[in-house]
């Protein structure tokens, strides 16, 4: 069986409201609504776990069931951060896993033909999308720029990542027990050692972080309604 993890236990801290992003609204319906509908319609995915902030447990619960979003297994209370989250929900993923997919809330764009290259990539190990890096990429220190990065090879990571289900416990468990906190879950992989594959993620696969990601991908789900 293959199952998905979708960590929205931010608080959103950068969006600057007072509701955690994934609450806010995207074609009248909240981005975690949205982005859930859209991993629920690949046909490889036979559950979700949601991890969300622990005070909007009993909420969320109540707001899946209301906009009757299909698959979801349990909504459980998520961590101090993404990490901890995706733990949290993996302790919740039934017995009979073979693959999980993590998928971030906040990126609803994502289409079901994704989710199943990045399964298929995975073939029983681990797989990630993402997208060349186009710009020159500069690392700056206060307000000036130490050096330029060699782009060649450079991609920008997305989510859906795909794993076996004992290489994401095993990545999970070497980093809690190392104390190694990373940003994504392939990371916590490629820390085994193990080799992780990289298939094309979508250009339009935006993570909505900042009011600006909220205006562009509202301006997007808008242009696409009129389509
Ligand atoms: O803020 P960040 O870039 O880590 O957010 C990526 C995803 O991780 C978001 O969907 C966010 O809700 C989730 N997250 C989480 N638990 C946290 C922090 C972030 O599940 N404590």
């Amino acid at each position: 069986m293959t199952y998905a993890i979708v960590p929205a236990g931010g608080l959103g801290a950068r969006m600057g409201s007072r509701r955690p992003k994934q609450y806010l609204r995207l074609r009248s319906v909240p981005i975690l609504v949205a982005t859930l509908r859209a991993l629920a319609g690949a046909r490889s995915l036979d559950g979700i776990v949601v991890a969300v902030p622990s005070a909007h447990v009993e909420a969320t619960r109540r707001l899946l069931a209301r906009r009757r979003v299909p698959k979801i297994l349990d909504v459980v209370a998520g961590g101090a951060d993404r990490q901890e989250s995706v733990w949290r929900a993996l302790l919740r993923i039934p017995e009979d896993a073979r693959s999980i997919v993590v998928h971030d809330a906040v990126r609803p764009f994502i289409t079901a033909a994704l989710v199943e290259r990045v399964l298929a990539a995975a073939a029983g190990g681990a797989a990630t999308c993402g997208v060349p890096v186009r710009e020159t990429v500069k690392r700056v220190r206060e307000g000036a720029v130490e050096a330029t990065v060699e782009r060649e090879g450079l991609w920008l990571t997305q989510t859906p990542q795909a794993f076996s289900r004992a290489l994401l416990w095993e990545a999970h468990d070497k980093a809690r027990r190392d104390g190694f906190a990373g940003t994504d879950d392939a990371v916590l992989v490629e820390r085994l050692g193990t080799t992780v594959a990289m298939v094309p993620g979508l250009a339009h696969n935006l993570k909505i972080t900042t009011p600006e990601d909220l205006r562009t991908a509202r301006a997007w789900a808008r242009s696409r309604r009129r389509a």
